[in-house]
């Protein structure tokens, strides 16, 4: 298990398509390993292989710190309703922005024994199962942000202020 170098906007890696995992081996097992080390370690509710300079449909996610979560090979089949908030991502260090997305997903991906399964997601969760599948597309929340990015420590203050 080890950190990774988590790949900033500007990287042209992160602007490309990921292609299918069709095998597990040990290569890939040691990728997930360290894509959960490397978000856990950067305080990160999710990241995206591609994050850390690999093209593959892979992503992890752990919205609570305890429901660690590989999707691979992804497919959203069905999203619902609308939820507006900040949003941010590793890949765009101390930054956010507001982004509007379903309040609801159902994801099938497969898990790290390329089993099927499917998952329902709401608020959060859905959230960050949108931003790490946009990814893999090779697509950052900033393309969706209204209005400008905000820095992080003005935002944190004017949460204080209210
Ligand atoms: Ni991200």
């Amino acid at each position: 298990m080890a950190i990774r170098n988590i790949r900033e906007m500007g990287d042209s890696v992160l602007n490309k398509v990921c292609k299918e995992v069709k095998e597990m081996n040990g290569r890939t097992m040691d990728l997930i390993d360290d894509m959960f080390d490397t978000m856990y370690e950067a305080d990160g509710v999710g990241l995206a292989a591609p994050q850390v300079g690999i093209l593959k449909r892979i992503f992890v996610v752990d919205t609570t710190g305890e429901d660690p979560m590989v999707f691979i090979n992804p497919e959203i089949i069905e999203t619902d309703g609308e939820q507006r908030g900040y949003e941010g991502c590793l890949s765009v260090p101390g930054k956010s922005g507001m982004v509007t997305r379903p309040n609801y997903v159902k994801v099938r991906a497969l898990d790290e024994n390329l089993e099927e399964f499917e998952l329902e997601a709401e608020e959060l969760l859905a959230r960050a199962i949108l931003h790490e599948n946009d990814h893999l597309d090779g697509h950052l929340y900033v393309e969706r942000v209204e209005g400008e990015l905000v820095n992080n420590s003005d935002l944190m203050a004017q949460e204080e202020e209210e």
